[in-house]
Order: structure tokens, then sequence, then C-alpha cells
């Protein structure tokens, strides 16, 4: 049963009322079920409980210590692309050595912090990162574990922003370089190669990409291994979709039973399976509660404005995403078409056109399935402060981020007058 349910017409989150968090905590504010956050890990974790594996989450999609405290304490292993992903892990007890760190333009800096702490995998983009992580571990006097990220230039068949396996996307080593990247691994001796992986892209509804990649990936590192390099492991990436209106997405346990067929039928029974889900992880685990604040009726639309927007979630506006838009409270009265839209001074600023709803002022609302990519891709545009994050557990909830002040706005920033200058 979904922790996001209705019951006599109030939106539950698990065992709690969305209006009682509200009520408590505000609007906007982003509310997570951990119930939903555990079983959609579970889900990962089951399926492989019985081979080498590893799901590292993706922490892109959702950066909040409670959230990432909760997978370290399920033995969730983390996907990070920056020192500020790796800080927060940490910060969480989250366990170096099941850290893959991912990204085309690691600093120097970066590499230091992730080599100090001892990183379980650097998956390295590019032959120019591999000199340089060599460079940096032998000052270390270290040697990095590497994976090269190969790019098997398939068609994710998603939004183009998020689409990263062609071959015209920045990221990773074409697949036909790998072998010569590889070959000249004794050019680099503060590197051992443990791996290879790829990610081809986000919010994939189909398996066929999926099963395009790993079949032109994993030949590949059969030859390598042959050629005699002792890799152990395979990261496939993220990238599993999630239902957001129609799509109908493969379920994890089809999506982990083609990876593992794969693995299987290539030989590669022994190698350490390693996953990088961001969204399919935390999508549905959390919503974006927001209050209608006007209605608006003009000549050709109804306008629904509310008092988040496009700063405390994006992805509508980005990407064009579809998100649903459901009452906190349903009512007997007659269900309209409105435009909800935020208040940001933007006509992007629409969270969804035409949506059916009987609403009047002052009703909640909540954009659902907002777990991932929401509260981290949001700003403070029109000087906005970010909104509360809010983990229910059963009966209970607890504000595991503040919402940001006024004072945390301008924190950090000095006004200097002209008289200042000389
Ligand atoms: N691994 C790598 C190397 C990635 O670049 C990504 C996501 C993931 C794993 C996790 O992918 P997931 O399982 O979440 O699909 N902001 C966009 C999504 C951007 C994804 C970027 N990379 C959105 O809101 O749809």
């Amino acid at each position: 049963m979904s922790a996001f349910d209705y019951r006599d017409d109030q939106l539950f989150v698990e065992d709690v009322a969305l209006a009682e968090i509200v009520d408590a905590v505000g609007s906007p504010c982003y509310i997570y079920s951990r119930r939903t956050l555990v079983d959609a890990y579970h889900a990962f974790a089951d399926a492989l409980a019985d081979r080498p594996s590893l799901v590292c989450y993706a922490v892109k999609a959702n950066g909040n210590l409670a959230l990432l405290a909760t997978l370290a304490d399920l033995g969730a292993g983390f996907d990070i692309v920056s020192q500020g992903e790796l800080e927060r892990v940490l910060a969480a007890g989250g366990d170096p050595m099941r850290i893959v760190f991912s990204g085309v333009g690691k600093t120097e800096t970066e590499m230091r912090r992730a080599l100090e702490v001892g990183i379980r995998c650097f998956n390295v983009e590019s032959a120019a990162e591999l000199t340089r992580l060599d460079r940096v571990a032998a000052a270390l006097g270290v040697r990095a574990p590497v994976s090269l990220r190969v790019n098997p230039d398939v068609d994710a068949k998603t939004h183009p922003y998020i689409a990263t396996g062609l071959k015209e996307n920045k990221f990773g080593i074409p697949l036909g370089e790998a072998a010569a990247c590889y070959a000249r691994a004794r050019e680099y001796p503060h590197l051992t190669f443990i791996g290879v992986d790829c990610h081809i892209g986000s919010q994939l509804t189909d398996l066929r990409p999926f099963a395009d990649a790993l079949d032109r990936v994993l030949p590949e590192v059969v030859r390598l291994r042959r050629a005699g390099l002792a890799l152990t492991h395979v990261d496939v990436g993220g990238g599993l979709g999630i239902r957001y209106h129609d799509e109908r997405p493969p379920t994890v346990a089809a999506y982990v039973a083609l990876v593992r067929e794969r693995l299987a039928s290539h030989g590669l029974e022994d190698v350490e399976l390693v996953l990088e889900p961001g969204r399919a992880l935390v999508a549905a685990a959390g919503l974006l509660a927001t209050r209608v604040e006007y209605i608006k009726d003009t000549d050709s639309k109804r306008f629904a404005i509310v008092d988040a927007g496009m700063n405390d979630l994006i992805r509508p506006a980005l990407y064009g995403a579809w998100q649903n838009v459901i009452p906190a409270r349903r009512r007997p009265g007659p269900i309209q078409e409105y435009d909800v839209v935020g208040p940001v001074c933007e006509s992007a600023d629409v969270f969804g056109r035409g949506r059916p709803l009987a609403i009047e002022p002052g009703d909640i609302l909540a954009i659902a399935e907002a777990g991932a990519y929401g509260f981290t891709m949001s700003s403070q545009y029109n000087a906005r402060p970010r909104p509360p994050e809010v983990l229910v557990d059963g009966a209970r909830f607890h504000i595991v981020r503040e919402r940001e002040t006024y004072e945390d706005l301008m924190r950090g920033e000095r006004i200097v007058r002209k008289a200042q200058w000389s």
C-alpha cells in the first residue's frame, strides 16, 4: 500500500495527515515517507542479496542528511559527484568504502579529499582525468581505485537534458577508446584499475536501452579481463524511471533481473555489481506541499496560484515534466480545470496545466513524486527562502531541515559603499 493515501478524504503520509504537518511547519514544505524510502532500497538490495553487489544511491537526487543516514543504516553505498556530496555522506555516517565518485569535472581538491577519506572508486571520465588523479594520488603516496566510465553511444529515449549515453554527450570515454586507456595502465603507477561503469541517462521507462548498453559494454569488460586486467566490478549506473503520469517503467525486479541475466550470459557472475539509482529510490518517497493563495479567473484560463514556485521545484519548468497535483483534502465541490502556478515572475513557473481540481483559496495541494530532484535543484530565486523538509515515520514526523530564514538569504553578503573603496 502506498504511504500517500486518502483516509476519509484526507491525504495521509504514512499515519499522519498532511494537513497536520503543514499546520505545524508551514507551507510550502517537502515531506518524505521513511517507509517508502526503505521499501525502495529493499527492492534493489533484496533482488541482489545473493550476489556480490553494492547499491550506491545517487546523492544528487536528494542529499538530505536524514535520508542519507537512513540509507547508510541500511547498508547502502553512495554515488557522489562533488566534494559537497562527499561531505554530506560522511556527515550522515556513510562508509567511505561504499562511495563511488562520478562526474566529468573533478577538481584536484575534490580528488585529494576523496583519497584522504579512502573512497571505494573513482568513476573516471577522460584520459586527462586519469593523468590528474595519478598525480594527486602520487602526491599523497596512495593508489587510487579507478573505474573507467565508458560511453556506449546508445539512445536512452529520455528527455535530451538527461540523456548521457550518446557519443555527442560530454560523458564518459568512447567505448572504442577504453581499451587504449587501460593498455596505458603502466603509465599511471598510482592508479589501480578495478572496474568499468556506464550511465546512459535518467528516467528510462523501457529496458531496451539498458540492454543495448550492457550488450555493448560487457563484451568489452570480458575482452579486458582476457587481456589480463583484474577488473572486479561493473557499475551499471542509475537511470531507472518511475511512474509520474502514464509511464509504465519496468519494476526494480525486472530491471535487476535483466542486469543479472546479461552479466551471467557474459560469464561475469563473479564481478561485483554496482548500481547508482537515484530517482527510483527517492522520487516516490516525497511530495511538495503548497497552499493555494489565490484563484484567478481570466477569459481564457483559471489559475490556482500557490505559494511554492519554480525555485522550490524546477522539474516542470525545466524539462516540461508532468507531476501529479492532488488536494490534501478532497472537497465535494465542483471539479474545474486549473493551471497550477507559482508566484515567481516567469511564465515557466507552472506546476501543471489544466488540472482537474475542486479547491478553494487556503487549501493545501501536494505535488507528487517530488522526492527526487526536488529540493536538490531548488534555489532562492526571487529571494525566496527554501522550504523545510520533513521526514515522516509512522505516526510521527520530524523536521529534518529548517525553513530558511531571511537572514539565510543574505548570509555571507557584504555591502561595500563607495567611501570604503580607497
Ligand atoms: N549515476 C550518474 C553518473 C548520474 O549522472 C545520475 C543522474 C545517476 C547515477 C542517477 O540517475 P537516476 O537513477 O536518478 O536516474 N534532474 C533530472 C535528472 C538528472 C539526472 C542526472 N544524473 C530530473 O529531474 O529529471
